[in-house]
């Protein structure tokens, strides 16, 4: 079969990441997918910048529109980052030009994924993004693939590690928020916008997407009660801490006969329990199937090598032939949803 050619703009963390594994698993990555994956041009803001990466054998493109609609690019791998900009634009410009997307962008998604996903039916084109939710955790295909047979009725998760690593920091150490955010900031865990971190907005969209793909509903980030972290207090970590609880970022998105209930929010969840045991930038997703039961996945939520791990997954997908669309699988109706009965693990 012909290449798989993929069109890169972004090539930061995760960019340079998804290039270094293209290039040291070339040969294994065909044999499991059957075909070759290719990259036929790449895209950043300065194009002089070492990136201890040699881009010598591929194509440069300056601007992410010409670089998403190029002949020989099959698929757009979107890692730039930012809900609108050139990642939107360019992301649009890909498939309406008929060719598939791979993102990592929860902030993009979150807000315009619902049109994305439109605009990717109409064009016959699949738009991918494992490595947008739970970082190396490949809960997207959990809920798609291995999940299929069941009707999910809870997805539980920390999806945000800057917050679980600011909050398990506050309880080991006794320290202050301001401390250990400034702590978060100098070991380069912040987002550029710190708030969206702090604020839960980052982890509420990861948890808007999850909740469509798991319960088939357009994502609505706007309908999620939100709250994030900036109020906890040493006093709250240790009055949680005396109770036998700690204080995790928890997202909880459940279908009920009022609709989706997203929220994310701050809540105690038992200090022996795996939610309480969860440390540093590590995330947790809880998924709830009415045949399976609770399923715990656990792993690391952002990083290079994890984040293009998830990139990767997405791309053999595409390379396999795997077309069926993410949003929108066919779900449970408001009348026969299951309320959820267990408890918080
Ligand atoms: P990053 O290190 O800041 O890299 C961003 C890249 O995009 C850079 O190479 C930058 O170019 C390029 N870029 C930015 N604006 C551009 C523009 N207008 N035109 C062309 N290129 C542009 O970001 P990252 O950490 O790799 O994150 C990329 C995406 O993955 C984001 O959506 C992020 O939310 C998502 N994500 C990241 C992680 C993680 O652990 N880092 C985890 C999960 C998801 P220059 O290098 O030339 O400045
Ligand atoms: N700022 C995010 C986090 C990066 O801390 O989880 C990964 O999405």
């Amino acid at each position: 079969p012909a290449p798989l050619r993929l069109g890169i703009a972004g090539l930061g963390t995760v960019g340079t990441g998804v290039l270094k594994i293209l290039r040291k698993e070339a040969a294994m990555l065909s044999a499991r997918t059957g075909r070759e994956i290719t990259v036929s041009a790449v895209s950043a803001r300065n194009r002089g910048k070492d990136r201890g990466i040699s881009l010598d054998s591929y194509a440069w493109e300056d601007d992410p529109v010409a670089l998403a609609t190029r002949d020989d690019v099959d698929v757009f791998v979107e890692l730039m980052g930012g809900s609108d900009g050139p990642a939107k634009a360019a992301t649009e410009a890909a498939l309406k030009a008929g060719k598939d997307v791979v993102t990592a962008n929860k902030a993009m998604l979150a807000i315009h994924g619902q049109a994305l996903a439109e605009l990717a039916e109409d064009a016959g084109r699949v738009i991918r993004f494992e490595a947008a939710v739970a970082g190396g955790i490949p809960v997207v295909k959990s809920l798609t693939e291995g999940l299929a047979g069941n009707r999910i009725q809870r997805v539980i998760g920390v999806m945000n590690g800057t917050c679980n690593y600011i909050l398990t920091r506050m309880q080991s150490a006794g320290l202050p928020y301001d401390i250990v955010f400034q702590e978060a900031a100098d070991l380069g865990y912040l987002e550029a916008d710190p708030q969206l971190d702090v604020g839960g907005i980052d982890a509420g969209h990861k948890l808007a997407l999850l909740a469509s793909v798991a319960f088939g509903t357009r994502v609505s980030f706007d309908a999620m009660e939100l709250e994030g972290i900036g109020r906890i207090t040493i006093d709250d970590i240790r009055a949680a801490e005396d109770m036998g609880y700690r204080i995790k970022l928890l997202g909880v998105s459940q279908m009920t006969g009022r609709g989706l209930e997203q929220r994310m929010a701050p809540c105690l969840v038992p200090a022996t329990s795996p939610l309480g045991q969860l440390e540093g930038g590590t995330n947790m997703v809880v998924l709830e199937g009415d045949a399976v039961g609770q399923i715990v996945l656990r792993g690391a939520g952002a990083g290079e090598g994890p984040t293009a791990s998830a990139v990767l997954g997405d791309l053999c997908d595409i390379a396999r032939g795997f077309r069926l669309p993410v949003f929108g699988q066919p779900a449970a109706s408001l009348e026969d949803a299951v309320p959820a009965t267990s408890t918080t693990p």
